[in-house]
């Protein structure tokens, strides 16, 4: 089985890579590779942040590897958070306070547009190859629902009946979502080779 490394400590995403690319790749997570150290996330595009994890990865550790970013694009605010919706309303991630600067920020905007978009990096050898997948939706003007994670109680996707991705199951979220379109397209592009 090849050996691919899957730059982040999430579980849940480790989970799910594992279960759409079957028996032919052992997917390990950083931490199986005794990665512990915070990979610099530092540039100024998800693209650049997806290579530079896998760079990091293949440098330092000598294994393929594949890297993801996301950003949430408001198209009011100019593209924000977008790179930085992790960290928007400052250091220490958390998900409320960012959620809170977004509704402020649009407050009385009427043109509520956004996307999210996720960045795939694979680095195999010394190749690059780029996957991505966005879904477009609005910013709502209230919470609703309380599953998921992150902007999702904010984020209704223009396809579906009305619900916001934290009022989605994991698989209607999967279906349609940026990170889903990206891995989707991952997936099929290591199962061809
Ligand atoms: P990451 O690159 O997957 O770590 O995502 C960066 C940030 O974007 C996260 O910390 C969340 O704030 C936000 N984000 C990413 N994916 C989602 C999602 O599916 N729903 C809601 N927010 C997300």
């Amino acid at each position: 089985m090849k050996k691919i490394v899957f730059a982040t400590n999430n579980v849940h995403k480790l989970q799910e890579l594992r279960q759409m690319l079957g028996d032919r790749y052992e997917i390990l997570g950083l931490a199986d590779i005794g990665c512990h150290e915070e990979i610099p996330e530092t540039a100024d595009f998800i693209e650049e942040n997806a290579q530079m994890k896998a760079r990091y990865v293949k440098e330092k550790y000598g294994y393929d590897c594949f890297s993801d970013d996301t950003g949430l694009e408001i198209d009011a605010l100019g593209g924000e958070p977008g790179v930085h919706s992790a960290r928007y309303a400052g250091p220490g991630h958390n998900s409320e306070a960012n959620i809170d600067k977004v509704l402020l920020k649009l407050d009385g905007v009427t043109e509520r547009t956004a996307r999210f978009r996720t960045a795939i990096a694979l680095l195999q050898g010394d190749e690059m190859h780029m996957f991505e997948g966005q879904v477009e939706g609005i910013i709502l003007t209230e919470r609703h629902g309380t599953g998921g994670f992150g902007y999702d109680s904010i984020f209704q996707p223009i396809e579906g009946d009305g619900s916001t991705f934290a009022q989605m199951s994991p698989q209607e979220k999967n279906r349609i979502s940026h990170r889903g379109r990206a891995v989707a397209r991952l997936v099929e592009f290591l199962n061809s080779q």
